[in-house]
């Protein structure tokens, strides 16, 4: 199983705890997991190089906290691994142009963009992302509905490096995880929670009494029952949904439990179970961050193993590619 992150933002949300990398801790049981901060797509747009490297670290940091093991995964940094670079441009070669120019995400980010500039690697991003996959022989990647097209891509890629060279790439399934949640902006719940809308998303590593705050003040509905019902009431539903993650307490058993009290009790409550989520979990990335030479030991750890894996991934793509 690969998975990848982008180290973008000082934070990771709790739309990205819940919807996704919840879900890398539990499949670190069940699956040889290669786990990834993907910071060479994160230069695809303009950057800065201190604030990069910091968010690397801080993105490292985060995923120890909520519980990958490095004993029981693979993580590491993807530009520490060079093979990714590598086999990107052998795919890139593999791509066709026209190919290339119907990726959806392109024609969104780059339409974004607000410099003038975008960037040729912005472009190719997708074939990056399919080194990233293949390099691991990954049968299982955990995609969100954004990604599915450059997963398809990736499966052409190594269909059609397979039959034109001789290869055996594996080609990879998009992975649907059972349960994770899909959490709504706090202020505008028809939105996703994004590190871009400052208020209305809860960032793991924000002031604890903050984030409570803004659990305190979300957009509720009209009306005042406590059930889940995402069409008529997005915003409590999104809070229920937010609670039974962090709770495990499932959605009915909440609706039991609050019948005939108030939004506010609701709100109340999330806020204290969220504080004593991100109360302790803070500690941990603090304590990861205060000693660099055990992070960097980690690091150097995972970097060798992926290593291992992905040169000789390679190694099968060079020689069928005739270098
Ligand atoms: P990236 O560019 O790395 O995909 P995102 O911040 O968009 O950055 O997402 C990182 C991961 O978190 C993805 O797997 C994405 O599906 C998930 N994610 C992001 N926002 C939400 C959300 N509001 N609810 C559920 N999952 C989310
Ligand atoms: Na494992």
């Amino acid at each position: 199983m690969f998975s990848g992150i982008q180290p973008t933002a000082d934070s990771f949300h709790l739309g990205n705890y819940l919807g996704a990398l919840r879900e890398w801790v539990v499949m670190q049981d069940d699956y040889d997991a290669f786990y990834c901060v993907v910071d060479q797509h994160a230069i695809t747009i303009a950057h800065d190089p201190a604030e990069l490297r910091e968010r690397t670290r801080l993105s490292v940091a985060q995923l120890l906290a909520i519980g990958i093991d490095p004993d029981r995964s693979t993580l590491f940094v993807q530009s520490h691994v060079p093979e990714h670079a590598q086999l990107t441009w052998v795919l890139e070669c593999l791509t066709g142009f026209g190919e290339a120019s119907r990726m959806t995400q392109f024609k969104d980010k780059s339409a974004r963009q607000e410099e003038d500039h975008v960037s040729v690697g912005l472009f190719t991003y997708p074939a990056l992302m399919a080194a990233d996959i293949l390099l691991y022989r990954a049968d299982a990647v955990p995609v969100g509905e954004d990604q599915r097209q450059h997963l398809e891509l990736t499966r052409n890629l190594a269909q059609r490096f397979n039959s034109r060279f001789g290869g055996t790439l594996t080609v990879p399934a998009a992975h649907i995880p059972k349960e994770t949640a899909k959490i709504q902006d706090l202020q505008d719940p028809s939105a996703k929670m994004s590190k871009s809308v400052p208020g209305g998303v809860v960032e793991l590593l924000d002031e604890p009494k903050r984030s409570a705050k803004k659990i305190r003040s979300a957009v509720t509905d009209t009306g005042r029952e406590i059930v889940h019902d995402p069409e008529g009431k997005p915003g409590i539903s999104n809070l229920l949904a937010i609670y039974s993650s962090l709770s495990g307490r499932t959605i009915p058993e909440l609706q039991a439990a609050y019948e005939g009290k108030g939004y506010g009790d609701l709100k109340k409550d999330l806020a204290e179970v969220l504080v004593d989520f991100v109360t302790p979990f803070q500690e941990e990335v603090r304590g990861y961050l205060d000693d660099p030479a055990e992070l960097d030991r980690v690091l150097a750890r995972g970097a060798e193993h992926a290593r291992s894996v992905a040169a000789d991934t390679l190694r099968e793509v060079y020689d069928g590619i005739g270098f």
